[in-house]
């Protein structure tokens, strides 16, 4: 067994039974738990925030990944940071170039992994010089703001691109349309971390489904 970190999304979870659904994952093998917070500008849909962040760390007992699909996250990554976040992922596509060094200090300062991700249209050497400062880049394999979408094969090269590029401690993450066949693909191409959605919370078995995507 490879060691993917795996991290379902509780997009595709029962948000009436956030905790039972969050315990499920942790008792079947989750690595990390991961948070999609949309706010409705940056992404067309809108789903939690800080608050839904600070009541998962209550009951979690694993790593929170909170992936930012928000416009202006220097203004809201101290209250994720306080809310219990351990690691704070935002857009390159959502932060103007003189912001992003701020902004990627700013999460370190508040003791939380930093994370930078790109949409699938945007070219990687684009995030070339932030990629010796973050702890992880997530490459996004579906257009953000949905669970539930097709992989798009088109983006996996920039998985290799990225795993060359990286320093060999930097989490290479995947997210969109992970399922076991196209997570082979992913780890193929070096990624360290695939986040799951509808493929976890739909499984009939979910540590055989956990499991599956650990190579
Ligand atoms: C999409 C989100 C993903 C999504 C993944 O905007 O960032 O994390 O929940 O869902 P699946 O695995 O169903 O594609
Ligand atoms: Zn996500």
């Amino acid at each position: 067994m490879s060691n993917v970190i795996v991290s379902p999304s509780i997009l595709s979870a029962d948000f009436a039974n956030l905790e039972r659904d969050v315990h499920m994952v942790e008792d079947a093998g989750a690595d990390w738990i991961h948070v999609d917070v949309m706010d409705g500008h940056f992404v067309p849909n809108i789903t939690i925030g800080a608050p839904v962040v600070k009541a998962l760390k209550r009951i979690s007992g694993i790593p929170l990944d909170v992936h930012l699909m928000i416009d202006n996250p220097m203004k809201y990554v101290e209250d994720f940071a306080d809310a219990g976040a351990d690691i704070l992922t935002f857009h390159y596509e959502a932060v103007k170039e003189e912001e992003i060094m701020p902004l990627i200090d700013k999460i370190k300062s508040l003791g939380v992994k930093a994370g930078i991700a790109v949409k699938p249209k945007t070219i990687p050497s684009d995030i070339d010089k932030y990629l010796p400062f973050v702890d992880l880049v997530l490459v996004m394999t579906v257009e953000p703001g949905f669970g539930g979408q097709s992989f798009m094969y088109d983006c996996a090269d920039k998985i290799e691109y990225f795993k060359q590029k990286c320093y060999a401690d930097v989490i290479i993450q995947v997210d969109g349309g992970i399922n076991a066949e196209t997570a082979d693909l992913c780890i193929r191409n070096g990624a360290t971390s695939l986040v799951a959605g509808n493929y976890v919370y739909n499984a009939i078995n979910i540590n055989a489904a956990i499991a599956s995507l650990k190579g």
